[in-house]
């Protein structure tokens, strides 16, 4: 495998804001000026992939599916690690349709050898995939998010699936609904998150596993637009349009920070994460094999 990120994005071609399974969704907004709005969601989808191809990254673009507007997340269609992809599965039916297309391309995936391994969820559970489990190459652990989408008992699962170290935070409101809207840790160690999002025991584990001055603090209004759903690759960092206290914060901390107009895209409650999926991520301790 190439060092270089290898970064997996969804064709916005089918994409839409029709029906509502979180607070930030207005199909209403969208059906408005559909036509204008599906344009802008090109656009903006483009540009995100340009920023991360000039940033290093090698994107590969799945095909989108018709009815299934929400596959431009692809953050949500699988846990990926050393090369083992832990299928998703979703809590709503909207979404459920994902999961045979996704499966589909991981397949494809696999036989190009970009992935090696695919595992399914044991039955009776959800996990929405990398949005509710980030991996935090600097401390070699899996912040995983649970409560709204992802069942409590998955976490355990991506532990044994990938034999590492995962920290399990419950997530509080229905706003910051999966974990990588209101949680993302970055390279150098930081942890870029928003506390409201989180229980008292949340935010308690968040300490337990952070130094004070590695705690950012996103405000309101950054979290709102969905800044802390960022993508990182080295010292950059690739985000929605950002309010200038966040910019400042980040670049004094030695980041550069790449911004993207992805309002097409907040209007469904994503944004630059969500709309990406990390194939090469790799633990330096990978899993010891099993007996
Ligand atoms: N409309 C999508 C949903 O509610 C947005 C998903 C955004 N993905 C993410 N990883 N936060 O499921």
């Amino acid at each position: 495998m190439s060092s270089r990120p290898l970064i997996l994005m969804t064709d916005p071609g089918h994409y839409e804001v029709s029906y509502q399974i979180n607070p930030w969704m207005r199909p209403d907004a969208w059906a408005e000026c559909a036509q204008s709005r599906a344009e802008a969601a090109r656009g903006a989808s483009a540009a995100l992939c340009a920023a991360l191809q000039a940033a290093d990254a090698q994107v590969e673009i799945l095909p989108g599916r018709p009815g299934l507007p929400d596959m431009v997340f692809p953050a949500n269609a699988a846990v990926v690690l050393d090369g083992t992809a832990l299928m998703a599965r979703f809590r709503h039916p909207e979404r459920q349709g994902e999961e045979a297309p996704f499966r589909e391309a991981f397949e494809a995936l696999r036989a190009r050898r970009m992935i090696d391994e695919i595992v399914s969820l044991p039955d009776g559970l959800f996990q929405e995939g990398a949005g509710d489990a980030h991996w935090d190459a600097h401390r070699q652990l899996f912040w995983t998010g649970y409560g709204p989408r992802s069942s409590k008992e998955a976490v355990p699962v991506i532990a044994e699936v990938f034999g590492q170290e995962v920290v399990a935070l419950e997530l509080a409101t229905q706003q910051f609904y999966h974990l990588d809207t209101c949680f993302c840790p970055l390279p150098g160690g930081e942890a870029l998150y928003f506390p409201p999002a989180f229980t008292e025991a949340g935010r308690a584990a968040i300490a337990a596993f952070t130094d004070p001055d590695q705690r950012i603090e996103a405000a309101p209004d950054e979290a709102a637009a969905f800044c802390v759903n960022a993508v990182c690759l080295g010292r950059t960092v690739i985000m929605a349009k950002a309010p200038a206290r966040l910019k400042a914060i980040l670049t004094e901390r030695g980041y550069r920070v790449v911004e993207i107009d992805l309002a097409p895209f907040i209007l469904s409650g994503g944004a630059a994460f969500c709309m990406t999926l990390r194939l090469d991520h790799a633990a330096a301790r990978s899993r010891p094999s099993l007996p």
